[in-house]
């Protein structure tokens, strides 16, 4: 029989994921006797989440392209999972998979880190996409006022609509073509894919917003490249900026709380954070 291990990630594809790397040093720093592997899935369904609940699979990160499809096979879901339909964590109980999405947690431990309030600042959203909606709703949700550009226009308006829906709150819509114009901006965060190795041409912001907002903070949720062309006309105008590699660790170290149930102090999130820094190439 295949030997099944406690806490894997499903998705597809998988076999580029670092999240291996990280919850197995997790594991190894903490002596807790547990492995973490991918799972490629063709195509989800109930009869792969029974197996893997029979199986004692304790906990499970699920990735693209099944964070929506997964909610129809568990027990619970979490409040903000289910506010932002998308889940990537799934925890084992007597009753069944709850599932909770710890993408939120990365983006806010990301910002806590750096000690950038969110509440009443003007914060800058690039991107409509998943990740968009992750970062405009904890935006939201902590007090900011969030303005949101996507180069389709069509999706700003839903992710808008989808937000005074859940939180009773407007978000404003830029025109891409004028986000360079923006002043009094406090935090940046780039979800779009643009900087991402494959479309890493240009930075999705120019010199101009710089000149207009020269004391933000900028957060591209890209780690590859490490230094987007986004964060490196950030580093030349002297803005304090992050790559998304503190998202990626801080929200397996926010499913590794929910799986073992415990508290993991800052400190040491941002410790085991730069010292898996290397694993990327
Ligand atoms: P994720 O789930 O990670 O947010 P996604 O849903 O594929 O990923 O979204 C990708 C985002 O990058 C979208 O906001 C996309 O804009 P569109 O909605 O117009 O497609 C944005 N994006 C990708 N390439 C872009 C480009 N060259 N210029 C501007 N935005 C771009």
């Amino acid at each position: 029989m295949e030997k099944i291990n406690n806490y894997i990630l499903i998705g597809n594809p998988v076999s580029h994921s670092l999240s291996p790397k990280i919850h197995n040093q997790f594991f190894k720093e903490n002596n807790i006797k547990a492995f973490y592997e991918t799972k490629c899935i063709e195509k989800l369904d109930k009869s792969i989440i029974e197996n893997f609940y029979n199986n004692k699979i304790l906990g499970i990160n699920v990735t693209l392209p099944y964070k929506q499809d997964i909610m129809e096979f568990v027990y619970k879901i979490d409040e903000d999972a289910k506010n932002i339909n998308a889940i990537n964590t799934l925890l084992y109980t007597d009753k069944g998979y709850i599932a909770y999405n710890t993408d939120i947690d990365g983006i806010k431990i990301s910002l806590l880190e750096n000690k950038i309030d969110i509440k009443n600042k003007n914060a800058l959203v690039l991107g409509a996409g998943g990740s968009g909606y992750t970062a405009s709703y904890l935006l939201v949700k902590e007090g900011a006022n969030v303005i949101l550009s996507n180069r389709t226009y069509a999706k700003a308006i839903g992710l808008k609509a989808h937000i005074k829906d859940i939180l009773g709150k407007d978000i404003f819509i830029e025109d891409i073509k004028d986000i360079n114009k923006l002043k009094n901006i406090d935090l940046v965060i780039n979800t779009t894919s643009v900087g991402f190795y494959s479309n890493s041409e240009k930075e999705i912001l120019k010199q101009e917003f710089f000149n207009n907002n020269n004391n933000c903070f900028v957060m591209d949720i890209i780690y590859n490249p490490k230094i987007t062309p986004l964060l490196a006309l950030a580093k030349k105008n002297g803005i304090k900026c992050t790559n998304g590699f503190s998202m990626l660790v801080y929200q397996a170290l926010k499913a590794q709380e929910i799986w073992q149930n415990i508290n993991i102090p800052l400190d040491y999130k941002i410790d085991f954070k730069n010292k898996l820094y290397k694993i990327i190439e």
